[in-house]
Parts: structure tokens; C-alpha cells; sequence
């Protein structure tokens, strides 16, 4: 399928690198295709960035079918620009759509799009370590219609927005609290699926736990509050004694690529990486008895985010000191370094832009 081209009039300033944070500031195109019953997947087009006009009625707004996924483009020291493990993007892309009743896409066309898009905007791909091109690929429901069933049209959209870290607290260790009156997702529902709705069924606990003073929730299990499923933006690790532990995929956790990173790299160099249940005493009885070495977090956007203190109803733990940890440590220079084109990635991990000068 040919893509359309038309190139924006206007450009816009780029913010400087210094200045950027996550998710304010979006690039001068934008990629968009869209889905009829009668021409499925049609029309895929690079255009200007700006407003998608719809009607009010749009099921979207009214039934929150919506996917999305992230991934980043990063700069290398020698200027070219490359993609890490997008082909999982959009697999997993495409597994939200199944879940959500979204008519699947072709994976390869996207990776395309992706990549002629970040050829156009290749000079919004900011340059200094920390720094990337954040890639949003969405897919809306788009039927004016107010019955509730799956949409018959569907626009499918990428936005890219250069980003600096993800927390205010860039790679310092974040507080986390564990609420016990809210649930994130229940097994059987939609908790592994990039779904719109799971973030905003997030906000009311979020709120809660900003005002408290900390950056996120950890959610556990829907079913008995027992056991840590994730932090919502990012899969959780324990290391306890010397051993990586992350709670397995149980159908409500969702299947983070840098979560997976971090299990092959452990693996490859010979961690014990375990995925099993865990709940929450066990991570508070490991830390009285002191085997309970660290925590962090993993994410796209994220990337490696180690947590200082986790707050349990009247209980709380601060853990190593509130200070950085080796084998975080370990795990952020290592996927850093493959993102930043420092070292060799394992094979498939790395997909270069091409770009024109
Ligand atoms: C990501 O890490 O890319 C996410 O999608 C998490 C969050 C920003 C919603």
C-alpha cells in the first residue's frame, strides 16, 4: 500500500534537550490510516500533526475503545537513529486490537509508516543521552453511534513527541504506595491489554497517592489484594536474596517489552530471573529479614526506575538507603547502551531508520 505524503507549511521550534519533558511537545507530522467494513484497513497517509475533527456522538469518547502503544526512537553518537524491538510494539499492538475488538492491522505496513515518518521528522530526534523520540501509535473507535458494540470505522493514528525522563526524579529512586481500597484490573478483564480505559480506572488511586507525596501506585491482585501485579506505567522487580523476582503474566499484568529485556539480559548473564507470584508480605518480610536488597521498575517510557519506599497501609519500608541500586543500575546501563547504540544488542532488538540527508 502506498503511503501519501503532504508535508506541514509551518514548522515548529524544537524545545532544546535541557528542556524537555514527557509528553508535552509533538513533532511537525503525524502518521494516520483509516479502517471501513467495506475497504478495511485504507488510506495511509503522513500529514501535517493537528486536530482529528469528529463528531461528538464518536464512539470512542462514549465507550473508551481505544489502544495505544509506546516505544521510542533513539539517537546514536554517530547521528543515525534506531528504533528499539518495534516489531514487539506492534505485535502487542495487535493483540490489544484483537482484545478489544479492533480489526487487525498489517504489522509490516505500520513498521513502514513508522519508519518514513521518523525519516520526515528525523531532526526531532533529540541528541543528548536521555533524551528520545517518544512514538504513540493509537487506534480510535470512530462510529457516530451511541449503541454499545464494537465501532465499524476506526482511525489509526502515530504522533511522535521528543521526551526527556519519564518521573520528575529522572533515575533517583521514586516512592511508591500500594493501595488497598483500589484495584487496577481483575483477571479475566482487560488488565493486559494497552486499553485507555486501564489508565484512567488508574487516576483515582494516582491522585491519592500524589497528595500523599508519592510518584505511583503498586496495584496488586484484584481478587484477594494480595498479591503485586504492577505499577501501571512500568512492571516491578525484587531482587531477594541476590535472586530477580517479577510477578508472572496472569492475564491482568501487562506484558511490558522492557520487562522482557530485563528477563533475557538477566538470563543471559546468568541471574536468576524468576516470573511468580509475589505478594506484598513477602516483599515486607523480605525486607525485615534483609534479603530484600531492591526494587525497581521497567517501562518503555520509564526505562529502569528504582523505587526508595513503599508505603503499605501504616506500614512502610525504605529500601537501600533510598539510593540507587547496582543491579538496577546494571539493567539501565545495559539497556541504555543498546537503545544508544553503546553496545551490541541480542539479535532483533534493534531496527535502524533509515534516513536521506
Ligand atoms: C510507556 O511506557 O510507554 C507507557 O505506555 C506507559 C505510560 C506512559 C502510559
Amino acid at each position: 500500500m502506498q503511503i501519501r505524503v503532504t508535508k506541514s507549511k509551518q514548522l515548529k521550534p524544537h524545545p532544546q534537550d535541557n528542556e524537555l519533558a514527557f509528553g508535552t511537545v509533538f513533532t511537525d507530522h503525524m502518521f494516520n490510516m483509516d479502517y471501513s467494513l467495506e475497504k478495511g484497513w485504507h488510506n495511509p497517509r503522513i500529514e501535517p500533526y493537528g486536530p482529528i475533527q469528529t463528531d461528538p456522538s464518536t464512539m470512542v469518547f462514549h465507550y473508551g475503545q481505544a489502544i495505544f502503544e509506546g516505544l521510542k526512537a533513539f539517537r546514536t553518537k554517530t547521528g543515525e537513529i534506531q528504533l528499539f524491538r518495534p516489531k514487539e510494539n506492534f505485535k502487542r499492538f495487535n493483540r490489544s486490537a484483537k482484545a478489544m475488538c479492533i480489526p487487525e492491522f498489517d504489522e509490516a505496513l505500520a513498521l513502514t509508516a513508522l519508519k518514513q515518518l521518523l525519516a520526515l521528522e528525523k531532526d526531532w530526534v533529540p541528541k543528548t543521552i536521555g533524551t528520545s523520540l517518544y512514538i504513540r501509535p493509537t487506534i480510535i473507535a470512530m462510529d457516530p453511534f451511541l449503541g454499545v458494540r464494537a465501532s465499524h470505522t476506526y482511525r489509526f493514528f502515530i504522533i511522535l513527541s521528543p521526551v526527556g525522563a519519564y518521573y520528575k526524579e529522572g533515575f533517583n529512586p521514586v516512592k511508591i504506595w500500594v493501595t488497598k481500597d483500589h484495584v487496577r484490573a481483575v483477571r479475566g478483564g482487560v488488565g493486559h491489554v494497552k486499553t485507555a480505559g486501564n489508565y484512567a480506572a488508574s487516576l483515582y488511586a494516582g491522585e491519592e497517592a500524589h497528595r500523599k507525596g508519592f510518584t505511583q501506585v503498586l496495584w496488586l491482585d484484584g481478587v484477594e489484594l494480595k498479591y503485586v501485579e504492577e505499577v501501571g506505567s512500568m512492571n516491578i522487580f525484587f531482587v531477594i536474596n541476590g535472586e530477580l523476582i517479577t510477578p508472572m503474566l496472569n492475564g491482568s499484568i501487562l506484558s511490558g517489552i522492557t520487562r522482557d529485556s530485563v528477563l533475557q539480559l538477566a538470563r543471559q548473564w546468568g541471574m536468576q530471573a524468576i516470573e511468580r507470584r509475589i505478594s506484598i508480605d513477602e516483599v515486607f518480610e523480605a525486607h525485615a529479614n534483609g534479603t530484600l536488597t531492591e526494587v525497581f521498575g521497567s517501562g518503555t517510557a520509564a526505562v529502569i526506575s528504582p523505587v526508595g519506599l513503599i508505603q503499605y497501609g501504616e506500614k512502610r519500608i525504605e529500601i537501600g538507603n533510598n539510593t540507587v541500586g547496582p543491579v538496577a543500575q546494571k539493567f539501565f546501563n545495559a539497556i541504555t547502551d543498546i537503545q544508544y547504540g553503546k553496545t551490541q544488542a541480542p539479535q532483533d532488538w534493534i531496527e535502524k531508520v533509515p534516513v536521506s540527508e
